[in-house]
């Protein structure tokens, strides 16, 4: 097997850039984004200097708390991208690599202050409007739907087969978009977000559909978010209410779908969750609590920008600098966790969804996709094992975040379900712990993943950073 020669310095992608600054993009920072923390921390402590696309210079914030103190202080660090300075000054043109993640548009996660409060409460409150059973029965329902297309088999990749479509059809469900608007909706949605070739087309296709939504509850009001959004005393006109319908496709998408095969993975083979197991105690909510805290699907968070002259970390922050929340470094911080391998029992204060005003308010929903999702999963397919050791499984990183490519599972073939039987599947056992985790199979032969161009949008960046 050949390996690629390090890049000599001076050449772009070498991981030290000019001033001996440490790159967070490129081959070396996406090929072990987490020992590149460590290595930031040991060299500059809790706030570290790094380099962004182009050289552009940002801080990287590793500390727990003081990436806490980041978030929760939009005074001094706020979400408005148009304070950035090497925006303002023009060395981040419309070609930039990270114009489609910085570029300011008028939704909550741009905003401050009282814009913020108004958009983000139309959100929120519209959230927390969701029955939490009535979720639970669509994900059940769409769970066993994806299961019976490959129970069949006795072999499936778990990524491209299950949790990759499942956070999509539930999410399109919530907004209200129900049978009528078909698979095409969810295909596209995947689609744009994945930044393929199609991506541009397949999003204009999703802005349509939303504000064709977005006229029809209006004229006929339904159970639904997209009702809720509506009727919200913010007020959102029509092209508000599409534009954040769309934030939170996108913010819920890919992240969830992460979460469910970064805790099936980990259920599979984690030894830490086989130790427990046996003694009993360790159930799925606990083992996604684990996922978040270890392996959080927004690895960093791009980001905040400095409003005045301040201090952070020991570093010395200038107006207009850029801050990334650095939410799996703080996940790891040894100030909170000096002993990796202790589970994390029944604490939730992780940064996987961020904090203060900004705090991911569809946290509950895609901890209850992942959690039940999975739930039926072990339900149906109880003897289920990777078909490939842990250490060959394929991810991808980028600068926000890190994921499997590929999830490639054996269990006994079982029969399909009766469709119509579907969403009246007994819950599974919640309370019950997980099933023993089992050494891998030999390898089985599994479809190599297709190489996806991502295309220039701001969503298919912002998870593959290319
Ligand atoms: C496991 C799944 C999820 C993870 C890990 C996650 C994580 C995050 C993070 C880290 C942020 C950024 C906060 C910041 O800027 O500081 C965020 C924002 C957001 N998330 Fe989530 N999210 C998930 C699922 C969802 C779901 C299911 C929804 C919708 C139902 C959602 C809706 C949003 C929205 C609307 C924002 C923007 C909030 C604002 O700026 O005020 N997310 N999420």
């Amino acid at each position: 097997m050949s390996t690629s020669p390090t890049p000599p310095p001076g050449c772009p992608a070498h991981g030290v850039g000019p001033e001996g600054l440490r790159r967070l993009y490129g081959p070396e920072a996406e090929a072990d984004p987490m020992g590149l923390y460590e290595k930031l921390r040991a060299e500059h402590g809790q706030v570290a200097p790094v380099l962004l696309h182009g050289d552009l210079p940002a801080w990287l914030v590793l500390g727990h708390r003081e990436n806490l103190d980041v978030a929760r202080t939009p005074s001094r660090f706020s979400r408005d991208s148009r304070r950035w300075r090497d925006m303002r000054e023009g060395r981040v043109g419309p070609e930039h690599p990270l114009t489609p993640l910085t570029a300011w548009q008028p939704v909550c996660n741009f905003a401050d202050g009282a814009d913020h409060e108004r958009l983000r409460a139309a959100v929120t409150d519209s959230i927390n409007r969701f029955d939490r059973r009535g979720i639970r029965r669509y994900v059940t329902r769409f769970a066993n739907q994806l299961i019976d297309e490959f129970a069949g088999a006795g072999q499936a990749d778990l990524v491209s087969r299950f949790a990759e479509h499942l956070p999509m059809l539930v999410m399109t469900q919530l907004l209200g978009m129900s049978e009528s608007y078909g698979p095409r909706l969810v295909e596209a949605a995947r689609d744009m977000i994945k930044g393929t070739e199609t991506a541009v087309a397949s999003n204009e296709f999703v802005m349509q559909t939303l504000l064709q939504l977005v006229e029809r509850k209006r004229a006929t009001p339904g159970h639904d978010f997209t009702t809720w959004l509506l009727e919200h005393r913010s007020a959102l006109t029509d092209d508000e209410a599409a534009q954040h319908l769309r934030v939170v496709l996108i913010a819920a998408f890919e992240t969830t779908a992460n979460l469910i095969a970064n805790t099936v993975r980990m259920v599979l083979t984690d030894r830490r969750f086989r130790a427990s197991l046996s003694g009993g105690h360790m159930t799925l909510p606990d083992a996604l609590e684990q996922v978040l805290w270890d392996e959080p699907p927004f690895t960093t968070i791009l980001g905040r920008w400095a409003t005045g002259d301040t201090e952070l970390g020991g570093q010395r922050i200038k107006e207009g600098d850029m801050l990334i929340l650095g939410l799996a470094a703080g996940n790891v911080d040894p100030e909170i966790r000096p002993d990796l391998t202790e589970p994390v029992h029944g604490n939730r204060s992780h940064l996987a969804f961020s904090g203060g005003p900004h705090e991911c308010p569809g946290q509950d929903v895609g901890r209850a996709i992942a959690d039940t999702g999975i739930d039926t999963l072990l339900a149906r397919l109880p003897d289920l094992q990777l078909a490939v050791a842990d250490p060959e499984l394929p991810y991808r990183s980028s600068l926000m975040s890190r994921h499997l490519v590929e999830l490639p599972v054996t269990f006994t073939p079982k029969p399909s379900m009766p469709t119509q039987a579907s969403s009246e599947l007994p819950t599974p056992h919640r309370s019950e712990p997980l099933p023993e985790a089992a050494g891998p199979l030999p390898p089985v032969a599994m479809p190599a993943a297709a190489a996806k161009r991502r295309a220039s949008t701001w969503w298919g960046r912002w998870f593959s950073g290319h």
